[in-house]
């Protein structure tokens, strides 16, 4: 008989994967589908990048490298974190892994005891909880408000903040909301985390190219230089460089804490694919031209979803400062009926439904830790977004009560 361990019993499947997954099969079983549940750009890798791969296989640059990363690609790293955001990491300060994903998760079982906290301000994305669990750890969830775009306020961090705290994950601009802490926010958080000198900063920087408007990036080691030695400053390929299959992610941070995530990774996973690892050396060091115009092309796309959806019946959308996600509220169609009959009673109900009705895609706030809200994705065609969000638009107009 099967058997499962305790810690994996804690854990959920990933909503969003699931999210994606359903959209697929109803359009597989031929229903016309439009899916706003993904978390990848809608194109291709860059040439250069492609180029840089195959060179490397044509090279036989095709064995095992060391596990957290190869020295190439890790000098690349610190100099992309001097480059562009004003810290100073040795190539020992550097990790390497598959993804951003198991980057997280290495640093949460490298360092997690049973009974540590970790806080993780919500909207979150979804695996943190989960992974923190997966490690042996408690996630403890602050939640955020609309009106400060999801943003974790000083005086919420200071009231989570325990003396089993270990760490405060940050994401910034962030999924599943867009938001993202301008420089004075990350400061003033700052200012609290000074006062707690046991808690340590995961700051997820994923999506830091994808700032609209003229928003000036910053990550909190580089604002409060008095926290990087506790600060562990993530980031990776996938979202700027549309790099989500190449499986590479990085972090940089105190030489203890890297270490000893290094005899993490060389226990499980061993190295990223070498052949991604040529790839990702040629997105740091190679041209950043398109970086400008992909952040335009997604403003563009997050102007035309946050304007449809904020004229549709009954749905609010606050304007995220970046990311390709809007997080609008559905507070105001609760208890409304479905054309199906069905009463609207949460926004999983209303995601299902209008994945039923319209055969729009989009992912439940539940899933992310703030109800009733939805994530909506904008990587995809303007023509689709439209289409979307008009579907969803005489969607609300179709709900009664
Ligand atoms: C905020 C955030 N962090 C990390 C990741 C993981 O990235 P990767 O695909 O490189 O594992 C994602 C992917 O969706 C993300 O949205």
């Amino acid at each position: 008989m099967f058997f499962e361990s305790a810690a994996l019993r804690r854990v959920q499947p990933s909503a969003t994967i699931a999210a994606s997954a359903k959209a697929r099969a109803l359009a597989a079983a031929g229903r016309d589908i439009i899916a706003l549940a993904a978390g990848e750009p809608d194109f291709d890798t860059p040439e250069n990048i492609k180029a840089a791969a195959i060179k490397a296989i044509h090279d036989g640059k095709t064995k095992y490298t060391d596990a957290d990363g190869m020295p190439a690609l890790k000098e690349a790293i610190a100099a992309k974190f001097a480059r562009e955001n004003g810290l100073t990491y040795k190539t020992s300060q550097v990790h390497v892994a598959p993804g951003g994903k198991p980057v997280i998760y290495n640093a949460m079982v490298a360092t997690l005891n049973p009974g540590d906290e970790v806080v993780i301000p919500a909207p979150y994305w979804v695996s943190y909880p989960d992974m923190v669990l997966l490690a042996g750890g408690e996630p403890v969830s602050v939640a955020t408000e609309a009106a400060t775009n999801f943003k974790l306020q000083p005086a919420d961090l200071e009231a989570a903040i325990t003396p089993r705290t270990r760490w405060l994950i940050l994401n910034s601009p962030s999924n599943p909301s867009g938001g993202a802490y301008t420089r004075a926010e990350l400061k003033a958080l700052a200012e609290v985390l000074l006062r707690h000198p046991q808690v340590w900063i995961l700051t997820d920087d994923m999506y830091e190219h994808l700032v609209f408007d003229d928003f000036e990036f910053t990550t909190i080691a580089q604002v409060e230089p008095a926290l990087y030695d506790r600060t562990l400053t993530m980031n990776g390929v996938s979202k700027a460089y549309a790099m989500t299959g190449w499986r590479i992610g990085y972090a940089a941070g105190p030489e203890a804490l890297i270490k000893a995530m290094g005899k993490v990774i060389s226990q499980t996973t061993s190295n990223p694919s070498s052949i991604s690892q040529y790839a990702a050396v040629e997105a740091l060091n190679g041209t950043q031209d398109f970086i400008k115009p992909n952040a335009r092309l997604f403003q563009g796309r997050r102007d035309l979803v946050v304007s449809m959806l904020n004229q549709a019946n009954g749905l609010y959308c606050p304007t995220p400062e970046g990311a390709f996600y809007v997080y609008p509220s559905c507070e105001g169609l609760l208890g409304k009926t479905a054309p199906s009959g069905k009463v609207i009673e949460t926004d999983q109900d209303f995601a299902l439904e209008l994945l039923e009705t319209e055969g729009v895609a989009v992912v439940h706030g539940a899933a992310f830790g703030k109800s009733p809200y939805m994530r909506v994705s904008t990587a995809a065609s303007d023509e689709a977004i439209d289409q979307a969000c008009a579907r969803i638009a005489a969607f609300c107009a179709g709900l009664r009560g």
